[in-house]
């Protein structure tokens, strides 16, 4: 009877597994009702104020201090150049309208320029691409800070990771010359009175690049290893905090602020030997003996067959000079010179334009100028 009432009760059991199996069938119930809401948890505590909050930036407090800094500035006191006629291509960076067409399409609207004005906040600012400045990172509403393609070479990008990619846009070297290198002639012509990059090679100067690297004694350290540029930026060197609207901010002076955290012994003022070594670059440079170049009818260089500039036999002295005059200075002589010698040029312009006595790149600097001085001694 025991056993009976087992396997009634097995029997139940195998068919409550049945009953579950058939239940087990995929097609889904309707959904429950929604629960109860739950009650609200305790709130956080305030975090200290960041600089992400709006007023930190957007109160008439800072905006009074950026105006009185930038109006001390160059660029709150440059000019335009190329306003009117065929120069657009110097509005890029010596104006407003001119420079916004140009992060924006690459070139310039001559249709735009007509109320054109020099730099001014609108060039740099526009508005935030986010709001979100925790995750996202603060954008300052800058119109760019975007890696920069250079000019004198589009497939070289610079790329300072931060706000100092605002800078590159402008500092860089104008498309101008090609920068010397051997070609299997053993010869440049220098065909301009103003040869070297144009005013602003600071930021391929910090990257350690577009120099004429020429052989010598002194290496050259890798592309963007300066300490200057890992630990420093343009920003934090120009741009830094200050009491003195004089100073960093808006005005774009350095601040020894900047400096002394890691130059704790004091701040050098220049690359060590630097305006000595210049001056022997340049009177090297001042002694150089060039040829004259044969003229096509348009007034260019004429090359033979095998690209072999063709000279007048009528010798050029000096490669970079002074105006006999007293009109200007380091401005150059036309001729046919050999590779080295316009490398030494080069270079001794892109150290004179950068205009921080080696320091934006110390150990570049060094080795350009010491390769430069040997390759015109030997
Ligand atoms: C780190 C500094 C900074 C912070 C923080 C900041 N902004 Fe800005 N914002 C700027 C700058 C710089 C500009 C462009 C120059 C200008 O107009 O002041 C700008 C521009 C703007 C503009 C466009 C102004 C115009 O005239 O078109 C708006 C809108 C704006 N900010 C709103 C905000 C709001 C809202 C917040 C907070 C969520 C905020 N900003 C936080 C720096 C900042
Ligand atoms: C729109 C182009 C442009 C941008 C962007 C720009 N600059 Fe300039 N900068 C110039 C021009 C052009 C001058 C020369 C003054 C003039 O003629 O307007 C100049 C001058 C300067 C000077 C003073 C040079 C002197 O001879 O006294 C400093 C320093 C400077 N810029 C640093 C910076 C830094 C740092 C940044 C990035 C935050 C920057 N600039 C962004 C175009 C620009
Ligand atoms: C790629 C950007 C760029 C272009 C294009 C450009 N410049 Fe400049 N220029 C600068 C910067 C940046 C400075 C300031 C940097 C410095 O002083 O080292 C400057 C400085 C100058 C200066 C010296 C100004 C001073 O205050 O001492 C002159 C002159 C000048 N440029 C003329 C021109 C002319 C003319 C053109 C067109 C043929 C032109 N530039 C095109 C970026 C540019
Ligand atoms: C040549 C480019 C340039 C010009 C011109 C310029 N700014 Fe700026 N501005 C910057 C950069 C770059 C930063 C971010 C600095 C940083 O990363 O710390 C900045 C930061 C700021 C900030 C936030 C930080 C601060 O200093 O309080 C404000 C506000 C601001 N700019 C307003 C202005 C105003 C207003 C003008 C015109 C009077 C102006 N800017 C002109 C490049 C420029
Ligand atoms: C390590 C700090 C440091 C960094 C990083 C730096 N600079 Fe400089 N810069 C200097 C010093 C120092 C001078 C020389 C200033 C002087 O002679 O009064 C200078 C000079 C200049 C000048 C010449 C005008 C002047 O004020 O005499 C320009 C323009 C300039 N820097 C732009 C830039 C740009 C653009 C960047 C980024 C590509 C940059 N700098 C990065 C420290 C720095
Ligand atoms: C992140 C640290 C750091 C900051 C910030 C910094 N420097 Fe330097 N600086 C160095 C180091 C490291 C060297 C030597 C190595 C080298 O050549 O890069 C150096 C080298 C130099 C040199 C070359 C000295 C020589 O004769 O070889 C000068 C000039 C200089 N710094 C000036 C400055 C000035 C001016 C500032 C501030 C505007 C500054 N530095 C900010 C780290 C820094």
């Amino acid at each position: 009877m025991k056993n009976l009432m087992l396997i009634r009760l097995l029997i139940v059991v195998a068919l409550g597994l049945l009953f579950v199996q058939c239940t087990s069938d995929p097609i889904p119930g309707p959904p429950g009702a929604d629960g109860m809401d739950g009650i609200d948890g305790i709130d956080g505590v305030d975090g200290a104020d960041g600089i992400a909050s709006c007023v930190s930036c957007h109160s008439d407090a800072t905006r009074d201090i950026v105006d009185a800094s930038f109006e001390l500035s160059a660029h709150g006191s440059g000019f335009v150049f190329g306003f009117t006629g065929p120069r657009e291509d110097c509005t890029f960076c010596h104006s407003n309208l001119g420079h916004q067409d140009f992060v924006a399409f690459g070139e310039v609207d001559p249709g735009s320029l007509s109320s054109n004005s020099p730099i001014t906040c609108a060039t740099c600012h526009d508005s935030h691409d986010t709001f979100d400045f925790e995750n996202d990172g603060i954008d300052y509403a800058l119109r760019s800070i975007e890696p920069v393609a250079l000019e004198l070479d589009p497939n070289t990008v610079i790329d300072f990771g931060g706000t100092s990619n605002n800078c590159t846009l402008c500092h860089q070297p104008r498309d101008s010359y090609v920068i010397p290198a051997e070609d299997g002639t053993g010869k440049y012509v220098v065909a301009t009175t103003r040869f070297g990059p144009h005013h602003g090679p600071q930021s391929t100067m910090l990257e350690g690049i577009m120099g004429a690297n020429i052989a010598g004694s002194v290496g050259y350290p890798g592309v963007a290893s300066a300490t200057h540029r890992t630990g420093a930026s343009c920003v934090s060197c120009h741009m830094g905090e200050s009491t003195d609207v004089s100073e960093g901010l808006h005005s774009w002076n350095v601040t020894e602020a900047s400096c002394v955290a890691c130059h704790t012994n004091g701040i050098p003022s220049e690359l060590a030997g630097f305006t000595e070594d210049m001056a022997i670059l340049k009177q090297l440079l001042t002694e150089v003996v060039g040829e004259e170049y044969e003229e096509d009818s348009e007034g260019n260089p004429v090359f033979d067959m095998e690209g072999n500039p063709v000279g007048t036999g009528v010798p050029v002295v000096g490669l970079i000079i002074d105006f006999p005059d007293g009109s200007d200075t380091d401005r150059s002589n036309e001729g046919i010179f050999t590779t080295a010698e316009a490398q030494a040029a080069w270079n001794y312009m892109t150290l004179l334009e950068d205009q921080s006595r080696g320091t934006h790149n110390p150990a570049y600097s060094r080795a350009l100028l010491t390769n430069s001085i040997e390759a015109l001694q030997n």
